[in-house]
């Protein structure tokens, strides 16, 4: 990737990760982009790096703007190592007593990645930094998304870097929201539901507080994906709406089998939440990944899970999905479950405990066919259903 001018003297100096299709247990098939900023005034400033194995590419990308020993100082937002991994080489390079600024957890995490004693200055949260002409602000935004994360704000040319704030994992040829379509806001609402939905309180107080100090945002530059240019307002204003975590009218049936009964009897709770007029998807876990049905969680009311019972416990997709689904913390949820079994049957109880750990509000009581569903039964399932759908529509 060549470096990117975003305005006057201010580059996108980050590298495609094309071929990434895992990140920690998110599905990325669209690759990622690490994003790193060149600043260039009186002192030139580089936020971010990006993963240790592109850091070649990154400084690569830098020396076409400048001689990378001209950085006077970095910035590190965050330590993740997808934004620090390049950190080691870069300060190697432009020397190692540079300044390297972070916020004061980042003067805890970046030493116990790094084992460094870089000349560390950490700030405070709404500190200004001169850079020349321009002026650099540092805002805290602990938990989004590591306790060290802050964002750095330029004041005069209004641009917010945001570090993951606003991200999508989605690399392209396009770098900027004009040029994409609207699909771009589906893998920012996957990077949200995946990565920050634990941390909505922080993001609401974090976008209430950006209210009360009157910042204006130009342009929002994120680590990942493309950058908000012609309508950043769009993508603050879906924050505003995940965050607050409104369910639609809407179900997903999600579960797995063994030999075929748990699906059918998915598919007759589906039909009948349809038949009550709400929109609902069955999602069968060895089709949709973890990651894509916690996109879909974010804005659905009930989540109905079914699994059959597998040597006395739940089938092990399904517990994958459960574990993943709890630590994320989805709220304001309508929960309900079901399943096949041959003898013992303890999966459904399993996955209403897990549910109801969740505070999911509970709409039935678990519901279970013994082997293979009859016709009576499939009808008990699509009455199930029913209820489901009659208790969304309130
Ligand atoms: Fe993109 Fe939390 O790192």
């Amino acid at each position: 990737m060549k470096p990117i001018e975003i305005t006057k003297g201010i580059y996108n100096v980050g590298v495609n990760d094309w071929n990434i299709s895992d990140f920690h247990g998110y599905s990325t098939p669209y690759g990622t982009t690490y994003n790193a900023y060149l600043v260039t005034d009186e002192k030139i400033v580089l936020i971010d790096t990006v993963k240790s194995e592109f850091t070649d590419e990154l400084i690569y990308n830098i020396s076409q703007v400048v001689d990378p020993k001209n950085i006077d100082l970095v910035i590190s937002n965050h330590t993740e190592m997808d934004h620090s991994g390049g950190l080691a080489r870069v300060m190697h390079r432009i020397g190692e007593d540079k300044p390297l600024y972070c916020s004061k957890m980042g003067l805890k995490n970046l030493p116990r990645h790094f084992r460094q004693k870089w000349n560390y200055k950490a700030v405070e949260n709404g500190e200004d930094l001169s850079i020349g002409q321009r002026t650099l602000t540092f805002l805290e935004t602990r938990m989004i998304h590591w306790p060290d994360s802050m964002f750095t704000y330029l004041k005069e040319d209004k641009i917010l870097f945001s570090s993951d704030g606003f991200g999508q994992h989605y690399a392209g040829h396009e770098k900027f929201d004009d040029q994409v379509s609207e699909d771009i806001m589906i893998h920012a609402q996957k990077y949200f539901a995946n990565i920050l939905l634990l941390y909505s309180s922080h993001i609401r107080k974090l976008l209430e507080n950006i209210t009360e100090l009157g910042l204006e945002f130009k342009i929002i530059c994120p680590d990942h994906g493309i950058i908000w240019r012609k309508d950043p307002a769009k993508i603050i204003e879906a924050y505003v709406k995940w965050c607050r975590q409104e369910p639609k009218k809407k179900a997903i049936v999600v579960y797995d089998t063994m030999w075929h009964s748990t699906e059918k009897m998915a598919n007759a709770i589906a039909s009948g939440i349809s038949d009550e007029g709400i929109e609902v998807r069955p999602m069968y876990l060895r089709k949709w990944h973890r990651s894509d049905i916690m996109t879909e969680v974010l804005d659905t009311k009930a989540i109905v899970i079914g699994s059959p019972t597998l040597n006395n416990g739940l089938f092990p997709t399904v517990s994958d999905f459960l574990t993943y689904m709890k630590g994320l913390k989805p709220q304001n949820k309508f929960g309900a479950a079901f399943g096949s079994y041959g003898w013992s049957g303890e999966a459904v109880k399993l996955i209403q405990k897990e549910l109801e750990a969740m505070k999911f509000e509970m709409l039935e009581p678990g519901f279970r066919i013994q082997y293979v569903p009859d016709d009576e039964g499939l009808d008990e399932c699509y009455q199930f259903g029913r209820r489901i759908g009659k208790a969304i529509s309130g």
